[in-house]
């Protein structure tokens, strides 16, 4: 196993995410006798207040579960101002002693979870104590929250920062979307099954569609995607990593490296965008006030932090293109956004009608046929065919076969940041972003981000609680098509009718 040293570990990440990943983990045996957490950050406290911190953030406050003890017996805390040559020299000792006392012989993990501006001093002083370069029979490791820079430029900085002390196969960037269970399942549909990838080309396949929609606010983040938006915040890694996975051709392998590279092809092949482009395939949109469910809820300009006047973007919708030989002509239509009616996840991959459909003239209720990755919060495959409906009058009603791995309460699907953290314990970085990704998806995302600075938005542009603006529904409509529903089947059923 190995010690964490957890930077950041008083922060809402280390809270939410990783506390009750590495207690699942625990739990499941997956951590061992050799696993030690050293907390660090600014704030004044002693070990005992450190687990209570983390006994919070798993709902352990009674103590109830037995193994409770023995896991929080691994905790401990160094407040440290690494600006401080004592503080430097405190947490080299913290160090190694643990990692004596815990026996991890020198295997080590820091993990950065910290605002953007510490990333480079917090590897400068790991360089200092001299722990970055692991003992022989261990390991050290360096796992990275994004956001991996704001641009390209400053992503290189960052990525040089890192460079000068660990070397690249040492470095996780983190983008927590590859440890969902359904963006890890889309390659396993895709090259596990004959059925699906003799179709999954420009031939076969009218459109992809691929949304993250959350019905959250900023929340508490407002200092950060002030300066980030949805394009940074999303589109640059998440969305971008799932088209990579849906468009890459089939490594010869499942070798870390060659997935990746499968992945940065595809990223080098996805259409540039120049300022025509991003005026007529690029939506962006931000929330007035509005209501979600039965609560009405608050504008952006209006959320806590959040500048009155501000033109951040809260949704973006898109347009890709692949411009290679399998997917020519086929748009990768993206969106996201907060503060939308529902929240869900899924990549829809859309077949072309049939060149002669029998059918047809006799019933206009044949459909395309459909794929649904559902990735959130229904984990599920979700495959829409049209069939016969019983009766006499030969009536073709579209079908769907709906699996759903989640609603079975025996099936426990492990949470994202368990995957990841596994993954970084057994050295596997398949998972995470490779540096020639994140430059290029960057790169992407600056032309993007340049064309918008010469255009003024009109903002909020749409409601709280609405599927975003008007316009995103336009870029598809041009192409005589639709966003799909997200996932409630009610939603599915109507969008079923209307279209019939
Ligand atoms: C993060 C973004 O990367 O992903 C957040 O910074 C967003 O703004 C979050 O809310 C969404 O993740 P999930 O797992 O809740 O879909």
């Amino acid at each position: 196993m190995a010690l964490f040293v957890l930077f950041g570990s008083t922060g809402d990440l280390a809270q939410r995410k990783l506390y009750p990943a590495l207690w699942s983990m625990w739990q499941k045996g997956q951590l061992d006798d050799t696993f030690a957490m050293l907390g660090v950050a600014r704030k004044a406290q002693e070990d005992a207040a450190f687990r209570h911190q983390v006994a919070q953030a798993i709902g352990m406050e009674d103590n109830a579960d037995p193994s409770w003890a023995s896991f929080s017996q691994r905790f401990f805390y160094l407040s440290a101002d690494l600006t401080q040559q004592a503080s430097i020299q405190a947490l080299r000792d913290r160090i190694l002693t643990l990692e004596e006392s815990f026996h991890t012989q020198g295997r080590r993990i820091f993990y950065l979870a910290i605002a953007p501006a510490l990333f480079a001093p917090v590897v400068q002083q790991i360089r200092t104590t001299g722990l970055h370069q692991a003992p022989s029979d261990g390991f050290c490791r360096v796992v990275i929250e994004k956001p991996f820079g704001y641009d390209l430029a400053s992503a290189t900085d960052l990525n040089q920062t890192l460079r000068e002390v660990f070397d690249e196969p040492q470095i996780y960037r983190i983008d927590h979307y590859l440890g969902k269970e359904m963006v890890q399942n889309t390659t396993a549909i895709r090259f596990a099954n004959g059925l699906f990838e003799p179709l999954w080309n420009r031939h076969y396949v009218d459109n992809v569609q691929i949304t993250v929609a959350e019905s959250v606010g900023v929340e508490d983040r407002a200092s950060y995607y002030e300066k980030a938006g949805a394009l940074r915040d999303m589109v640059q890694n998440h969305l971008l990593q799932m088209l990579t996975l849906i468009a890459m051709e089939p490594p010869a392998h499942l070798q870390t490296e060659e997935i990746r590279d499968e992945k940065v092809k595809v990223l080098r092949a996805l259409r540039s965008f120049d300022r025509g482009r991003v005026t007529r395939e690029v939506v962006r949109g931000q929330y007035g006030p509005g209501r979600i469910g039965d609560k009405e809820v608050v504008g952006y300009r209006q959320e806590q932090g959040v500048d009155p006047a501000s033109m951040t973007e809260t949704f973006v919708a898109l347009t890709f293109y692949v411009d290679n030989e399998r997917w020519a002509g086929v748009p990768f239509y993206a969106r996201t956004g907060k503060r939308l009616k529902e929240q869900g996840a899924q990549i829809v991959v859309t077949f072309r009608p049939l060149a002669h459909p029998l059918y047809k003239p006799r019933d206009a209720n044949l459909a395309e046929n459909r794929l649904v990755i559902r990735i959130q919060p229904i984990e599920g495959i979700y495959l829409e065919i049209n069939s016969k409906q019983p009766g006499q009058e030969e009536r073709i009603v579209p079908v769907a076969l709906d699996y759903c791995q989640n609603c079975d309460p025996l099936v426990n699907t492990p949470q994202a940041y368990e995957t990841l953290i596994l993954d970084v314990l057994q050295g596997d970085p398949t998972r995470f972003t490779r540096w020639d990704e994140a430059a290029l998806s960057w790169s992407l995302i600056d032309t993007i981000e340049e064309a918008w600075q010469a255009q003024t938005p009109f903002y909020p542009n749409y409601a709280a609680g609405s599927l975003g603006p008007a316009e995103a529904d336009l870029l598809l409509e041009s192409g005589g098509r639709r966003w799909w529903p997200l996932n409630t089947r009610a939603d599915v059923d109507l969008f079923v009718r209307s279209a019939s």
